[in-house]
């Protein structure tokens, strides 16, 4: 054992909610996550329905996904929504430049996903296309999809077989402006965004949407400056960032054959994450002191070489329990920065980077990362109870790292919850939790854990890594003694 972690509440009153959006999901029209993954097609072999296979909406469901981002990413600024309502067999087919230069032949449009999110009790987020489009295009999109009947946009809508209009509050407006979104400087996409999220609403935005600009690349904070400078707070709600895990950017490794080293800087850009939001947030306050603007982290997850023998533009990678190590620190430091942080969006849901589901063909697999983010979605808009201890260390050649990542939060029924992770690939951690304020009587817990770093999931042994029932801990005079496995995400209830 790793000497003890003292673990203290410094809050129980608090009254941060930890947004259920934190747990929200990405699919983008990019490799097999949305063809093969999501949707298979009306007259598919696989059960499905309206095209969307049945296990994924079955799975899907139990996890209890918030929201959703479609349909990019890159292909968001490249995707003209017209091209993807009205009858199949006569939509055009476009070339998807970003993804595999493979044909999009549109068979997935809005009406699919707005009505795959109805399914799903997710909150639809479209992130519409600015890099390529119009603000005439953009605008139409939003009243075909929002307005009542008697407009020309909801005319068509129901012409094209939906009467009702879909409820979508969230609109990200454009995708990585700095890159794929049009190579623009932050001053001038400022200008563009601010055109652009004019034109979205009334005079007083009574429509309530939710509007996201398009945020920095991991550490460019002058994104965020210029951004937060430049563009009137009654013209935003959200501020994006998008910041990935891996080995190295230009050496990223297999996603199962790794070692120790690439193990340990893996996490190091992982938990990297809780500095980002803090410099990020930091700059935030200077602009929002009253805290009106979100930060909205709606790319993030691992990121390794493609699996063998597939297309390198499809970003089909396995999820082992180094994923779950990422998931479940990542997961932590969002809940954590609750004040500021309202929505995330892990990339992406199926077979596309760090995925919750992979498909082949008609069989379908949970990831070690779909179990973690089910065992947290006890957080789903709890309160936050803030922490505080100091973290043992992960020692590798030379380096350390803070082994141990612990949130907490108390449910609408007064359950507390706490999840933590391990990550120490070799020893095991102890923490005393002092839970005396909590009142609590009774203790249950999951863990998920496994021999080796590198195990996963495969279609022949789908349950090789499945949550089990969690035993190593006792309650004495308020203090919770757990042992933390190397390697393990373990949540608790209190009661
Ligand atoms: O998630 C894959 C890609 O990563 C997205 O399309 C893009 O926004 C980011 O660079």
């Amino acid at each position: 054992v790793n000497g003890q972690t003292k673990v203290t509440f410094s809050n129980i009153n608090s009254d941060t909610k930890i947004s259920k959006h934190i747990y929200g999901h990405f699919a983008e029209h990019l490799g097999r996550c949305i063809y093969g993954g999501f949707y298979v097609g009306e007259d598919s072999n696989i059960p499905n329905t309206n095209g969307v296979r049945n296990d994924v909406i079955k799975a899907l469901k139990e996890l209890k996904v918030p929201n959703l981002r479609w349909p990019g990413g890159c292909f968001a600024d490249t995707y003209h929504w017209k091209d993807g309502v009205g009858p199949k067999d006569q939509r055009p087919s476009m070339v998807n430049k970003w993804w595999g230069d493979v044909v999009e032949d549109n068979s997935f449009g809005t009406h699919d996903f707005l009505n795959l999110c109805e399914v799903l009790e997710a909150e639809p987020y479209l992130a519409a296309n600015v890099g390529s489009s119009t603000v005439k295009e953009f605008t139409e999109y939003i009243q075909y999809v929002t307005r009542e009947n008697g407009v020309p946009m909801s005319d068509y809508r129901i012409e094209n077989g939906r009467k009702e209009p879909w409820k979508v509050k969230y609109w990200g407006v454009g995708n990585e402006m700095w890159g794929c979104g049009g190579n623009m400087t932050p001053e001038h996409y400022a200008n563009i965004y601010r055109q652009y999220a004019t034109f979205m609403t009334d005079w007083t935005n009574s429509d309530g949407f939710y509007r996201i600009a398009s945020g920095a690349n991991v550490a460019d904070y002058n994104w965020t400056e210029v951004l937060m400078r430049e563009i009137p707070k009654n013209l935003i709600e959200g501020v994006a960032l998008h910041s990935y895990s891996f080995v190295e950017w230009d050496k990223k490794g297999s996603a199962t054959d790794f070692d120790e080293a690439q193990y340990f800087s893996t996490m190091q850009t992982a938990l990297k994450m809780d500095e980002l939001i803090q410099k990020h947030t930091q700059i935030m306050d200077k602009y929002d002191p009253e805290k009106k603007v979100d930060l909205i982290v709606d790319e993030w997850g691992g990121w390794y070489q493609v699996e063998e023998g597939t297309n390198p533009g499809f970003l089909y990678q396995q999820n082992t329990m180094r994923d779950a190590m990422i998931a479940g620190t990542t997961l932590n430091i969002f809940n954590n920065w609750a004040k500021r942080v309202k929505m995330a969006n892990l990339a992406q849901t199926i077979n596309v980077l760090q995925a919750v589901i992979l498909t082949e063909d008609e069989k379908m697999l949970l990831t070690p990362t779909y179990h973690v983010m089910k065992m947290y979605n006890v957080h789903h808009d709890a309160t936050l109870l803030p922490i505080s201890f100091d973290a043992p260390n992960y020692e590798f050649n030379g380096e350390t790292l803070p082994a141990v990542s612990i949130s907490a939060s108390k449910d609408k029924n007064g359950a507390a919850h706490i999840s933590l992770v391990n990550i120490d690939s070799k020893k095991e951690n102890e923490v005393v939790i002092d839970v005396e304020g909590l009142k609590i009587k009774e203790i249950s817990g999951q863990i998920l854990k496994s021999n080796n770093l590198q195990d996963h999931n495969t279609f022949n042994n789908p349950n090789n890594i499945t949550p089990s029932k969690f035993k190593d801990f006792k309650l004495k005079k308020g203090q919770l003694t757990l042992t933390l496995p190397p390697f393990s995400v373990v949540v608790i209830e209190g009661k």
